[in-house]
């Protein structure tokens, strides 16, 4: 089976200046991998630079395979149903004037479905990324839904293209603690229902180790460390790595400490 993707010594440069140097990932069909690092480590260019997304601006070099089809990295097209994306601001990954069931119906019409089967199938797929009442989302504009539900919405959009790759871009931060475990648990259930790749990118430790097998570290737009988490956790080797490491290490302090506070 070939590998969901394969990326290769990935550039991106905008003018002379190169802000992602020589990126390598490659995800097997159902496997989860992090990409962690601070804020302008050039994550969100490594996913665009996967999805298409990329601006015009911007110049990129290298492999990019999904699903066993070479892709241009610097095009913006990708072939149908091989990528999809979950952004952090999901109100732009919607479009905000169409009905959930509308944008739901378009990638379900071109696998064949028709009628009151494109109805009964979107509202399985939200109900599959455990969104209460589906039929009442589906005649909802995004505009209506929290962020957390519109997030769920986007994953499953993903679900309804039948995509390989799933690259989610910081879904959980702009959200609150219990909608950000939903969606964690959602993004989970997904890979396991249809055996997706998942790309979970995010400067959160704690939440990638919940659902991935592995972990990348980019600073500054290399990678400076990867390996499992068991790996990164016990033996930290790169400075940003150990960071990383000691932050979720002083938040589980906090829990404890207020468990036994509330316990006394
Ligand atoms: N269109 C662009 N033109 C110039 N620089 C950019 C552009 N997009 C991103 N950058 C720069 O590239 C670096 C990586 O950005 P990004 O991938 O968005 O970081 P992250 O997602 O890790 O926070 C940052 O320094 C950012 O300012
Ligand atoms: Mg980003």
């Amino acid at each position: 089976m070939p590998e969901a993707l394969l990326l290769r010594d990935l550039d991106v440069r905008v003018g002379g200046l190169t802000l992602v140097h020589s990126v390598s990932l490659s995800l097997q069909p159902g496997e989860s991998v992090a990409l962690l690092g601070h804020s302008g480590s050039g994550k969100s260019l490594t996913a665009a630079a996967i999805t298409g997304g990329l601006s015009r601006m911007l110049d990129a070099t290298g492999e990019l395979v999904l699903d066993g089809t070479a892709v241009d990295v610097g095009s913006s097209l990708r072939p149908a149903g091989c990528v999809a994306a979950v952004q952090q601001d999901s109100s732009n990954a919607l479009n905000p004037l169409v009905r959930v069931a509308r944008q739901l119906e378009v990638p379900l019409r071109r696998r064949g479905l028709q009628g009151r089967q494109l109805h009964d199938r979107a509202a399985e797929l939200l109900d599959a990324c455990s969104i209460d009442d589906p039929h009442r989302v589906l005649r909802s504009y995004p505009a209506e839904l929290s962020g957390g539900q519109r997030q769920r919405a986007c994953i499953a959009l993903a679900l309804a293209c039948e995509a390989k790759v799933l690259v989610a871009d910081e879904p959980t931060t702009a959200l609150d603690v219990v909608s950000q475990a939903q969606v964690l648990d959602t993004l989970a259930a997904a890979r396991e229902r249809a055996g997706l790749a998942l790309l979970f990118i995010t400067h959160d430790l704690a939440a990638a180790s919940q659902i991935c097998d592995r972990a990348v570290v980019l600073q500054n737009g290399r990678i400076v460390e990867q390996g499992t988490f068991r790996a990164l956790v016990d033996a930290p080797q790169h400075p940003y790595t150990r960071e990383l490491v000691d932050l979720v290490r002083s938040q589980s302090m906090v829990g404890t400490r207020l468990r036994k506070e509330t316990a006394a």
